[in-house]
Parts: C-alpha cells; structure tokens; sequence
C-alpha cells in the first residue's frame, strides 16, 4: 500500500492551502450535468469524497457521472446495502461506495477501498467514516438543501494542485 491516503502531515503528496469553489445547483438535471463535466476529466487515482446529509444529492450526483462513463449502459443502484459498487469505463475501473454503514476505517481497508483511492476513480458517499483513511489528495464535494426543493448548494474544496484547473474549467 502507498501513502496517498495518509494525512497531509505524513502523505507523499503535495498539500497546499485549501482553495473552495461554490455553487448554486438549481435542479436534478444542472447537477446531472457537473457530473458528467466532472467525470470527463477524471482518471484512475482520483477520488470525489461526496458528503452531505440524507437527500442531499450525492447519489444522484454519482450515478449520472458514472452513466456518462460507462462503457455499455446499465443501471447504477445505490450502493447503500452492498457498500461499494465498480464499474468499466474507458479510462478504467470506477468504485461507487456508501459508507454509511461502515464501523470505521479498518472496515474501509479490508474492502479493498485504500488500494482502490490509488488505483481506479472513486466516488465515496458518507466519506466521514474513513476517518485516518481519508485521502488527503481527494477532492471533497459537499451538498446542502435549500429552501427550494429542487436546489442544491454545492461547496468543492480541495488541497492540491491537481483540481485547480476547476477555478477555469468549472461553470
Ligand atoms: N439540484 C438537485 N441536485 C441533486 N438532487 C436533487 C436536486 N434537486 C432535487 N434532487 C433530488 O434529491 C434526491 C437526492 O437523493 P440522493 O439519493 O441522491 O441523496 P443522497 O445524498 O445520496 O442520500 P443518502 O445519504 O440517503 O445516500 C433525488 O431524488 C433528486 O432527484
Ligand atoms: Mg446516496
């Protein structure tokens, strides 16, 4: 195992000063297409931390990223019972996780979760329980409700150089 998922203190990678983004999404479909904006630029290694209370979004974000990557179409359920669901794209495997149910970190290990932050996408839901395991070179995505049923607030945030291109890329 390497050290991407360490804390910034011991990890290998270059921390640097926290940088956010915010963004107002007013419907389903506007957050469907961040996703799918999203996931165009994604490779192996890269891991999408989706946090946010219950309703909040991160599935729906989830699952229209992944079906605009996926290779052949299929359905992608909410990994809510069987913890982590992969598929096949065109740049490699993509893991789609809901650790709400999860004990803690060593639970994340034995999963196969902390090799996975380093070798496939990763889309993380309730990334909270990952705790020590957090990888410090993810790119933290957190979802808020609003007043207005269909809206979402989103505030990105991250710690290395690999996502500022967001400041530009993003809408
Ligand atoms: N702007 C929006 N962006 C995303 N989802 C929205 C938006 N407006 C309304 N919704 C709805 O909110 C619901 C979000 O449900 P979803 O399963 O994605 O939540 P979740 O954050 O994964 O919750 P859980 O913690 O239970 O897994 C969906 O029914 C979706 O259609
Ligand atoms: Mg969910």
């Amino acid at each position: 195992m390497g050290g991407q998922y360490l804390s910034p203190m011991t990890s290998n990678i270059d921390i640097s000063a926290p940088q956010t983004r915010r963004m107002r999404l007013d419907s389903p479909s506007e957050t469907a297409d961040l996703a799918q904006q999203l996931g165009a630029i994604l490779l192996p290694g890269d891991v999408l931390l989706l946090s946010g209370g219950i309703g909040a979004g991160k599935t729906h974000f989830a699952r229209s990223l992944i079906q605009s990557l996926l290779l052949t179409p299929e359905d992608v359920p909410s990994p809510t019972f069987t913890l982590v669901q992969t598929y096949d794209t065109a740049v490699g495997e993509l893991w789609h996780s809901d650790l709400y149910r999860l004990t803690g970190p060593d639970e994340a290990i034995e999963l196969g979760l902390t090799d996975a932050f380093e070798t496939a996408i990763c889309l993380i839901e309730w990334p909270d329980r990952l705790q020590d395991v957090t990888p410090a070179s993810a790119l933290n995505l957190e979802f808020a409700t609003t007043d207005s049923e269909d809206q979402r607030e989103l505030t990105l945030t991250w710690q290395t150089a690999r996502w500022d291109m967001l400041q530009t890329v993003l809408p």
